[in-house]
């Protein structure tokens, strides 16, 4: 909490730490109402000269005792602020004190149990546990609580011992030992230097699931993934996860654990994913536990992405840090980046770049052209907790991705080692990064930093030009990049363009990556011996909107010829949004518009295909690919494409489509479903996946149809799934359909499956999704009475994310309700969690940030609710800083 005008940190400002900490011995003490917490730190002066004062970063702490060299200290040697401790130098009356080394030592009482902010030390249900990232520490103790100061962690923890048999930390278990009283200890020490983001500690009575790895060195690691014994059958997945990612880091990155024991602890009140502490990643349960009747193919996806990403930062985070939070894309960036590759090669390459471009293309570059636009590398931040964003994250991934395609897998390996080898324990920039790609290869990344500097999506508007008597083909490349708060003009990117030629039969030459440097740029492919259609932008090669006319013939070719399966995905994509589009168009005056019959002979071509090989059994079509390209562009990313986003004729257009897609084949989807819905041994791979991600695309459609044979398909494969991909995809397509047929069925479906999943929370969290994503008028209702469900809970933010910004951020059309009783409901929650959960609080002001996209009378109703969260009493840095950036 905080006063009237926070205050704003710049890069620029930057300064290294006057002083070091060389080691940090902890002592928790900890109760049911608050804790003690002890830290004796063995300081050194890092500057040369000497220092008037040393200020620690400390937050909601009360001090109990403070000394230097064991000895108390008077109390005008030091002087408590809101967020500080300071020490005055001329003042510390301590005999043969230098403030060139000396030990300081504080106590502070907190108390954990009543912090809902779950930042710092809490407690989750039963078990205490932290968060420290990214300045969670100074709500623990006092401290340099900054990526660059580096220290040797030593943590004691103290509690009772029927409560609390596990007590973990950072590290290897040293001792431990039984008190008096029901009280035990345990101590933990972390050889390795690390900054107190890093930290980490868990107390609780919890299971322990264990399995070994074996380094390439041939170290043996023990591997621990602790849980409350009612998951313990459901660490499986995780526990392979980890173990693949281990192995896959040492083949691609040579890169090798470095202790003897690796942790994770899951619990079910977490702001995000997972924190990859050294050693001890504590992680959401969402992202750890799975099994096939609990967890959908999505989950156990997810599960294994995160156990990886945090497994990854060990070194990409950890070894190597941030000298500075604008760093903060130094590690997130780069980490992405790996576990994307990872994934990618774990299942289906392609799957997962589309997915990954998906997200991507809807959510970052909505971002990107909010008010809350940031560089990959920000330059000022007011709540660092604002920017754990998808540009940090998934265009800082882009970005590295760049790097590769530029340099090449091998020499860009060469700059990996470099970098690791190089900046090994210590506290880096993006800059140094940057240097070991260029040391590596001698190129000159100076121009490719802007992708670092400037936010922004780039636009590429090419145009192509086949000359038939010279054999030639010429792309025109033009590029621009739209204004961003940070900067109004914008210099030309360097952009990678993977460019090839489709001819009839398919490629007609090889594909090459154009480097596109200036605003303007022509390039000649030669040799062209008919008139092709253009390939662009292959496994998208970067992160830029790319404009071509391509005409509805040229994307049916690309579909069904182009041997990039991104870019085949792509072409569906752009054929389902111009048709789309034009029925958006004659909606206007036509309540009835027909659909381009190319587009519906494109679907069946791509259906038919995938039945012909079901019934064939021919097991060499990719029936993910299938899956995909038979799935239509979410309203969401429909609306990017418009500049003023008109919700209901984007709903209602696509619905039409989908509809008419669905009636027109409805035979061929039913015989594609049946040769899908036959009793098979449940699986993870890609195969298995893929066909039941089909089958349950296809049931949609199905469903769409609105006939009463679907629903009692939908019906039956709801009553006897036997995994919960194929139980909730029906669910889903029960509840959100409007046909009245299914309206009569659902209440009973979704009070059967509550009664029957009641006890696992993460099936309840999906349960109560489903309910908030239906696209129906009576959708807010229901969602304000699930909020009253003995299930809900206000301060756990899955069950937020489930209902309330399953509500707002992933139902447009009930959301935008036109009198603006979504907006008035969002901002109740915002101003209540403000207080509670900043971090949440402001993350779920996404949706209301974006009202500038909206016809004026939504601009209105959004600016309103904005304002109203604006003058709410006591605004968090989180919540300020999002509202006063989008006002
Ligand atoms: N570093 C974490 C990651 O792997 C992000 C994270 C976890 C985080 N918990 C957090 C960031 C809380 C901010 C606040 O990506
Ligand atoms: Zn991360």
């Amino acid at each position: 909490m905080k006063d009237a005008s926070p205050r704003t940190i710049y890069l620029k400002d930057y300064q290294a730490p006057d002083f070091a900490i060389d080691t940090t011995q902890l002592y928790f003490d900890l109760y049911e109402d608050y804790s003690e917490v002890t830290a004796r730190l063995v300081i050194s002066r890092s500057a040369e000269n000497v220092v008037p004062q040393l200020v620690l970063d400390g937050q909601d702490l009360k001090l109990l005792s403070i000394s230097i060299n064991d000895c108390e200290l008077a109390k005008d040697a030091y002087e408590i602020g809101e967020e500080t401790l300071t020490l005055n130098f001329d003042k510390v009356i301590v005999e043969g004190f230098s403030q060139q080394n000396f030990i300081l030592e504080t106590k502070v009482r907190i108390e954990p149990q009543n912090n809902t902010s779950l930042e710092g030390l809490y407690k989750s249900r039963t078990m205490f546990c932290t968060q420290c990232e990214a300045e969670g520490f100074r709500k623990i103790t006092y401290y340099l609580d900054r990526p660059d100061a580096l220290s040797e962690f030593t943590t004691r923890i103290y509690a009772d011992k029927s409560r609390y048999p596990v007590l973990l930390s950072n590290g290897n278990p040293v001792a431990s030992g039984d008190l008096d009283g029901g009280r035990h200890w345990a101590e933990w020490h972390d050889p390795f230097k690390k900054p107190c983001y890093l930290f980490a500690l868990v107390a609780g009575d919890l299971v322990a699931v264990d399995d070994e790895f074996k380094t390439q060195s041939g170290r043996d690691v023990l591997l621990r993934i602790f849980v409350e014994e009612k998951d313990r059958d459901k660490c499986d997945h995780a526990m392979r996860s980890l173990k693949n990612a281990m192995r896959w880091d040492e083949d691609v990155y040579g890169r090798e654990y470095d202790l003897d024991i690796f942790m994770i602890v899951a619990v079910d009140d977490f702001n995000m994913g997972a924190m990859e502490n050294k050693g001890l990643n504590i992680f959401n349960t969402s992202c750890v536990l799975a099994n096939e009747k609990t967890t959908t193919d999505a989950g156990f996806q997810r599960v294994e992405g995160v156990v990886a990403h945090e497994y990854f930062h060990n070194w990409s985070g950890n070894r190597v840090t941030c000298r500075d939070w604008f760093q903060l894309s130094l590690k997130e960036g780069f980490t992405v980046f790996r576990d994307e590759e990872f994934s990618a090669d774990m299942g289906s390459a392609t799957v997962k770049r589309v997915e990954d471009v998906s997200l991507l293309r809807t959510n970052q570059f909505a971002e990107d052209a909010s008010p809350m636009a940031h560089p990959v590398q920000p330059s000022s931040f007011i709540e660092i907790s604002n920017f754990y964003t998808l540009t940090i994250y998934e265009k800082g991934a882009e970005v590295v991705r760049m790097i590769r395609t530029l340099l090449g897998p091998a020499l860009f390996r060469k700059g990996s080692d470099l970098y690791f080898d190089r900046h090994d324990g210590c506290a880096v920039t993006i800059e140094d990064f940057i240097a070991a790609m260029a040391d590596v290869s001698g190129r000159d990344f100076s121009h490719f930093m802007l992708w670092y500097q400037q936010a922004g999506t780039p636009k590429l508007k090419v145009t192509g030009d086949y000359n038939q008597t010279e054999k030639t083909y010429t792309l025109k490349v033009q590029q621009s990049c739209p204004a961003t708060p940070e900067s109004a003009t914008k210099k030309p990117f360097l952009i990678p363009l993977d460019a090839a030629l489709i001819g009839e039969q398919g490629r007609i030459a090889p594909s090459k990556v154009l480097e596109v440097s200036k605003e303007q740029e022509t390039f000649v492919f030669h040799d062209v011996a008919e008139r092709p259609v253009p390939s662009l932008l292959r496994g998208f090669s970067a992160p830029v909107n790319l404009d071509f006319a391509y005409s509805l013939d040229d994307l049916t070719r690309l579909m069904a010829r182009d041997d990039d399966g991104f870019c085949r995905w792509d072409a569906s994509q752009k054929m389902a949004i111009q048709v789309i589009n034009n029925v958006i168009v004659s909606l206007a005056n036509d309540p009835a518009p027909t659909v381009d019959k190319r587009y519906l002979d494109a679907f069946g071509e791509v259906l038919n295909q995938a039945i012909t090989s079901l019934k064939n059994n021919d097991q060499t079509l990719d029936l993910a690919m299938i899956a995909l390209m038979l799935q239509l562009p979410s309203e969401e990313y429909i609306a990017q494409q418009h500049s003023v986003v008109d919700v209901d004729s984007i709903h209602h257009a696509r619905a039409r489509v989908k509809r008419k897609l669905a009636t027109t084949w409805y035979e061929e989807i039913l015989a594609g479903y049946e040769y899908l819905n036959v009793p098979e041994i449940f699986a993870v791979d890609a195969a298995s996946i893929a066909r039941r991600t089909l089958k349950n695309t296809l049931l949609s459609y199905l469903v769409t149809s609105g006939r009463e044979q679907a629903i009692d398909i939908c019906a039956l494969q709801l009553a006897t799934a036997t995994n919960m991909t194929d139980e909730i995809a029906a669910l889903t397509a029960l509840t959100h359909s409007a046909s009245r047929y299914a309206v009569d069925q659902k209440g009973a479906a979704l009070a059967s499956f509550y009664s029957k999943w009641s006890d696992e929370a993460l099936v309840v969290n999906q349960w109560f999704a489903v309910q908030a994503t239906a696209p129906l008028p009576t959708t807010l209702n229901q969602v304000e009475e699930l909020m009253k469900h003995p299930a809900f809970d206000a301060n756990n933010p899955n069950k937020l994310r489930a209902l309330v910004a399953g509500f707002c951020m992933r139902n447009p059309i009930a959301f935008h309700e036109r009198k603006g009783k979504g907006y008035r409901f969002l901002a109740d929650q915002i101003i209540q969690l403000n207080a509670r959960n900043p971090q949440i609080a402001a993350r779920l002001l996404t949706p209301l940030t974006r009202w500038r996209n909206y016809d004026e009378q939504r601009q209105g109703l959004m600016r309103e609710q904005l304002k109203r969260i604006s003058v709410t009493p006591k605004l968090s840095k989180d919540v300020f800083e999002v509202v006063t950036k989008s006002l």
